[in-house]
């Protein structure tokens, strides 16, 4: 495995793997690296012949008042971790090399980063957008891999590459859960004991969506409260939002006609979780 730290080293090295006909597979990551990212590396296998990984926490994508300095960092796991899964190449920039001083051009998706985390996170997408355009041309990837998580950022990343006709292909790859049902997170490790069992009130709340739409529930205003009705029984968590739009568009519907994405972002104690599931018309009896 190959460790890069500057732009100019990572460029280089992609252009030169592209000349000799080799197909870049793509992880970008912000770091403490968990089973979930192992699975978008395998993936990431599958369609490519070198896979990149990048472990960078983008300061852009971070609000004044979140959790930027908390974000946990271990650079030898995750470089052990990265060697386990075959990792052709490892680039870990530092904030000053990849924001140059007076950084001016930035990247803006005006529609699908308006609501969920786009309405709690002023700016959060416009980081990611933009930080993830940069890598991309840093790591010239063929393939890029995103977590289904992340279920907004995938949209908007899908939409950038579709508007700014970026030459990527974005694979997904399904949310990997511990046992009990959590989503992996690297943002778990800062939960306590107590926090970590009173989580679980997010799959809950999305247990319970899923179970009424199954049994025919089309109401999403229904839903919603049910899901609140989960989260209230947690006394650690705080409701950020809970929403139910269309998959697509990430507008908000009224009923489920058409696949919906049930999203929700819950404070527990200090530290802000997300997860989701897509809910589809239940079939007629
Ligand atoms: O999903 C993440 O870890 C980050 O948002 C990403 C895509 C690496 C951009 O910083």
């Amino acid at each position: 495995m190959r460790i890069f730290h500057t732009p100019a080293e990572m460029q280089q090295a992609a252009l030169t793997l592209r000349r000799v006909g080799r197909r870049i597979g793509f992880v970008p990551t912000m770091g403490f690296l968990h089973e979930g990212h192992r699975s978008l590396i395998r993936l990431a296998h599958q369609h490519s012949n070198v896979v990149v990984v990048s472990l960078f926490v983008n300061p852009t994508q971070f609000g004044p008042t979140e959790d930027l300095d908390r974000y946990p960092r271990d650079l030898a796991h995750d470089e052990k971790l990265c060697r386990l899964e075959k990792t052709g190449i490892l680039f870990c920039p530092k904030a000053e090399d990849i924001y140059q001083p007076r950084h001016s051009v930035y990247v803006t998706e005006e529609s699908l980063s308006r609501g969920l985390c786009g309405a709690s996170r002023p700016g959060h997408f416009r980081g990611v957008a933009t930080v993830v355009a940069k890598l991309f041309n840093m790591v010239q990837p063929h393939v890029a891999v995103f977590g289904e998580k992340d279920a907004q950022q995938l949209r908007v990343i899908r939409r950038m590459v579709r508007d700014l006709n970026f030459p990527v292909e974005i694979v997904s790859g399904p949310t990997v859960r511990e046992p009990d049902g959590l989503a992996m997170s690297s943002r778990n490790a800062n939960l306590s004991p107590e926090e970590r069992r009173q989580a679980l009130c997010l799959r809950r709340a999305l247990d319970r969506a899923e179970t009424l739409a199954a049994g025919g529930e089309r109401s999403t205003e229904t839903l919603r409260n049910a899901m609140l009705e989960v989260i209230r029984h947690s006394p650690l968590a705080r409701v950020d939002y809970v929403d139910l739009v269309d998959e697509e568009t990430l507008e908000p519907v009224s009923r489920i006609e058409k696949p919906v994405l049930a999203a929700l972002a819950v404070f527990v104690g200090p530290t802000r979780l997300i997860d989701n599931t897509v809910l589809k018309p239940a079939e007629p009896a």
